[in-house]
């Protein structure tokens, strides 16, 4: 469902991505797993055109992501929701605002289409509607705040789903009913997802497939369920717990 192809990015003099290589399986999750700062919200950002590669290149079903050619990134945002590492909502729009706002930007609907759509995907992350919709984000927990924005990113139905660490800084029940959900859109809409991490115990639980970013490359990749034995050093120093990942939060 998406290719990226020797991706190359750096900030200055700090090289982010170092010859990025990955296929993501359609219908399936896959998880990018590595340590804080490591690059992994820099690949998701390459993927819906938010930011451009040095070098390589990105494909979305078919479709060569081109920033000289803004009808091919509508096509590839329209395919695409992605979930903000901080949710991302508008601070100054309530949330039936929020959630409504994709289907302003990409679709027709009528006001009472639209309004059947936010009540069905605030249902699908375990929202009621008729408590949030008034609410503002300040007003809404960090849990709720997740979940308004995954509502918002599920709306127009998008094939593929990218979700920027959905759980960080979530006490572990709140954690777990997330992790749930996403198997369960999934399971419901047949999306192609991909998921950022930097907790491998989460990662093991949604993911078919996991792929680990270290210095800019992905240096391992295999079915979830194997990736605990794999024999790679750095895998091995996370699935032991001996290492400065998951303690080491730069930012959210
Ligand atoms: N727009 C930008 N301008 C300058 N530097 C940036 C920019 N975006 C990211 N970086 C730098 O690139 C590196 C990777 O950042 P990125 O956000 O991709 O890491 P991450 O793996 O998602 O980390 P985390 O798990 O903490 O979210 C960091 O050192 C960051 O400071
Ligand atoms: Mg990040």
């Amino acid at each position: 469902m998406i290719k990226i192809q020797n991706l190359h990015k750096a900030f200055g003099t700090k090289r982010v991505l170092q010859g990025v290589d990955l296929a993501i399986v359609r219908g399936k999750t896959t998880t990018i797993f590595g340590i804080s700062g490591g690059g992994k919200s820099t690949i998701i950002k390459h993927i819906v055109g938010l930011l451009v590669p040095d070098r390589g290149q990105i494909i979305v079903d078919g479709i060569r992501l081109s920033h000289r050619d803004p009808a091919t990134l509508y096509a590839i945002r329209r395919k695409v929701g992605f979930l903000f590492q901080s949710g991302a909502l508008f601070d100054s729009m309530s949330v039936e605002e929020n959630v409504a706002f994709p289907l302003l930007e990409h679709t027709t609907h009528g006001p009472t289409e639209r309004s059947k759509r936010i009540h069905r995907a605030l249902e699908l992350v375990g929202l009621k509607p008729s408590e949030v919709l008034p609410l503002y984000p300040h007003e809404l927990s960090g849990g709720m705040r997740k979940r308004v924005g995954l509502a918002r990113t599920i709306i127009f139905e998008p094939e593929v789903i990218l979700y920027d660490e959905p759980t960080s800084g979530l006490d572990p029940v709140t954690s777990d009913r997330i992790s749930r959900m996403i198997l369960h859109l999934q399971a419901q809409l047949g999306v192609t997802s991909v998921l950022i991490s930097h907790d491998i115990n989460e990662s093991f639980k949604c993911s078919d497939y996991i792929a680990m970013l270290h210095e800019g490359r992905i240096v391992d990749y295999g079915e979830a369920e194997h990736f605990k034995d794999s024999s790679h050093p750095v895998v091995r120093q996370f699935v032991t717990g001996s290492v400065e990942g998951p303690i080491q939060l730069l930012n959210d």
